[in-house]
């Protein structure tokens, strides 16, 4: 059995305990059976056959090391099709380097982006399992992706530490979490680290509301408000125009993310200072929580399960409890977004959350 595995896209926090969990699963299942190659910075080391092989020791003390043993690039499928500056065209390569490997199964760790690709090979035929990584929680077809939890650890950490400092000074304080086009992170980590305002891009958010949100807590006798705003986040305004309208209107604006957008805003209209923490990449580095640990041994021996099964062209996912697997072409492509009326919504308002609209 020969196992190819690479990284692809942004990295988070538990791509080793992922790759540890399927090289365990594949090592008890086949014993000295089975090879397993590594390719470097995601499918590039695929297309231009850049690859190591892996020893059984490469996964032993790997379990608490976030980022990517292997390395990881993006390469935008949108591209996939085009050949790179030298001509080589990317699919043919990659199908030919898995081929002259002679390699029995691919298994791809990435988010969205990375598992479209994931699945043009399935349908060029290659054995492809998915793993669902990513700290945005945003790919279709699981409830959760492992690197998630950690980010929300950490993006909630970040608004616990912020409470001292806001209630000191009586200010207010906004945390820009990441999260790309949706709000999973900053929903989560908002309600984790009790944030008063959560403004997520599922929820397109009017400063008026806002401002009155705050001016509220302050007549309550609240002398500071935290604000999660997610990076993706937009106002009413901006969610009403076209996707290219949008695009230009961020390049010419005077602030560097909609955080500061709204910060201004704010102090515009209450006078109060209000200030910005931008805890950015630090929400995906580090080690992985437990919870990711688990979830990612969990992802990565059930993907070692179905390879011994045969069972290719599909996604590892979570679906409550179980550990289950889903047809690649079913998830690519498809976002998973928060629905603004879903229970975790209901219930955040109900406990006083804003969501700024
Ligand atoms: O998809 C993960 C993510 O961290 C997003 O939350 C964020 O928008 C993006 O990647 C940042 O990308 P980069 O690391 O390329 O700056």
């Amino acid at each position: 059995m020969r196992v190819g595995f690479l990284t692809s896209g942004g990295d988070c926090q538990a791509l080793n305990a992922t790759m540890r969990g399927i090289a365990k699963g594949l090592y008890t299942i086949y014993g000295n059976d089975v090879e397993i190659f590594g390719f470097e910075d995601g499918y590039r080391g695929l297309i231009y056959g850049d690859y190591r092989k892996m020893k059984p020791e490469d996964f032993s003390g790997i379990l608490t090391i976030g980022g990517t043993m292997l390395g990881t690039s993006r390469t935008p499928f949108k591209y996939i099709d085009e050949p790179d500056e030298n001509g080589v065209n990317k699919v043919e390569a990659m199908v030919f380097n898995y081929k002259k490997l002679r390699l029995d199964a691919l298994c791809v760790l990435g988010g969205n982006g990375s598992l479209k690709t994931a699945n043009r090979l399935s349908k060029e035929g290659l054995n492809v399992i998915g793993l669902p990584k990513t700290i945005d929680n945003d790919l279709w077809g699981t409830d959760i992706t492992f690197g998630f939890q950690s980010a929300v650890n950490i993006a909630a950490k970040a608004i616990d530490d912020i409470h001292t400092t806001a209630a000191s000074h009586g200010r207010v304080f906004i945390v820009e979490v990441m999260g790309h086009k949706v709000g999973w992170l900053t929903l989560n980590a908002g309600i984790a680290g009790g944030a008063d305002i959560i403004l997520i891009p599922e929820i397109p958010y009017d400063i008026n509301k806002i401002v009155e949100a705050i001016a509220e807590r302050n007549k309550e006798g609240k002398r500071f408000s935290i604000l999660a705003v997610a990076e993706g986040a937009m106002s009413k305004e901006d969610a009403a125009l076209s996707k290219k309208e949008f695009k230009k209107k961020r390049l010419a604006s005077a602030y560097p993310s909609v955080a500061y957008e709204v910060a201004a805003e704010i102090q515009a209209r209450l006078g109060s200072e209000v200030r910005v923490t931008v805890p950015g990449h630090t929400q995906r580095g580090g080690a992985p929580c437990h919870f990711d640990r688990v979830l990612s041994t969990r992802l990565g021996a059930e993907a070692a399960s179905l390879i011994k099964e045969g069972k290719f062209g599909v996604m590892v996912a979570a679906e409550g409890q179980k550990i289950t697997a889903i047809p690649l072409e079913e998830i690519a492509g498809k976002l998973k977004t928060v629905d603004p009326k879903s229970d975790i919504i209901r219930q955040a308002k109900l406990t006083g959350i804003s969501f700024g609209n």
